[in-house]
């Protein structure tokens, strides 16, 4: 799919469908397209299928049914793989790694050279603030460091689509303000952001637009300013209420 002006859309799902080994269906015939160079707001309840559909797109799941395509490139593909940057929800970093050396080995996973990894990784070192921990592992980070650790992995291969998974869950006021400023600078660079998040108040602060996903189906998506209007609320607790509620049984 491209947009009007010619440009691949830079994710573009559709009909994708995942059920899990005891028959839960995580995904329900999801369509999802996200336009390049957007900064865009999933959001939904706990379950209702976010980082599933982020998994699919990063080959972490395998999708039952269903196409996934990242700047016109099957998300399976080479291609695809080097044009996305995921910080995922979980913090899963090699324990007995240095920081730096989990960024360095990251950026050879994406063929880059090992110089030019080393200067990628103390770049990215630089931006979210973690040059003094270059050298401790990871057990060693506090908790928002090892966040940062997360996002820092997210860009050294230099992704056109940046997906974060619930980046200001627990970090404190300051780490949250600094990543919203990252998201924005990277945004305005050119960097299309999928982000994942349980604040309205954060998706309608920094998205463009945002979708809304219940029960592995996205039920509205708009700018936050319609969507509030949309379904008149004012608090993220009146939005689950009116549009993301369980769907009956
Ligand atoms: N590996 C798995 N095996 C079985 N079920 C799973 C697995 N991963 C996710 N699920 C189920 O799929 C559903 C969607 O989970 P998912 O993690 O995608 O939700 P989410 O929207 O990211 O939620 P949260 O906001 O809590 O992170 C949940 O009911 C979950 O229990
Ligand atoms: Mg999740």
């Amino acid at each position: 799919m491209r947009d009007h002006d010619g440009v691949p859309t830079a994710l573009e799902v559709r009909g994708l469908r995942k059920s899990y080994g005891d028959g839960f269906t995580a995904l329900d015939d999801l369509d999802l397209s996200i336009p390049a160079g957007s900064l865009f707001g999933l959001l939904g309840p706990n379950g209702a299928g976010k980082t599933t559909l982020i998994g699919s797109v990063c080959n972490l799941v395998r999708p039952d049914a269903g196409s996934i395509q990242v700047f016109g490139h099957a998300a399976d593909t080479r291609e695809a793989r080097a044009l996305v940057g995921l910080a995922e929800q979980d913090i899963n970093v090699d324990r007995f790694l240095s920081v730096r050396q989990v960024l360095v080995y990251h950026a050879g996973y994406f063929g880059v050279g090992r110089r030019e990894a080393v200067r990628r990784a103390d770049e990215a070192l630089e931006l979210l603030g973690l040059t003094a921990k270059a050298k401790v592992t990871a057990p060693e980070l506090s908790g928002g460091m090892q966040r940062r650790l997360v996002l820092a992995r997210a860009l050294v291969n230099r992704p056109r689509l940046l997906i974060l998974d619930e980046p200001t869950a627990g970090v404190d006021v300051d780490l949250r303000a600094e990543i919203w400023r990252l998201v924005r600078t990277l945004n305005d660079a050119g960097t299309t952001i999928l982000l994942t998040t349980h604040y309205l108040e954060e998706a309608e602060a920094l998205c463009d637009e945002i979708a809304l996903i219940r029960a592995g189906q996205i039920v509205d998506r708009g700018t936050a300013v319609a969507l509030r209007a949309q379904y008149a609320v004012g608090s993220i607790a009146d939005l689950y209420q009116r549009a993301l509620a369980p769907v009956a049984s």
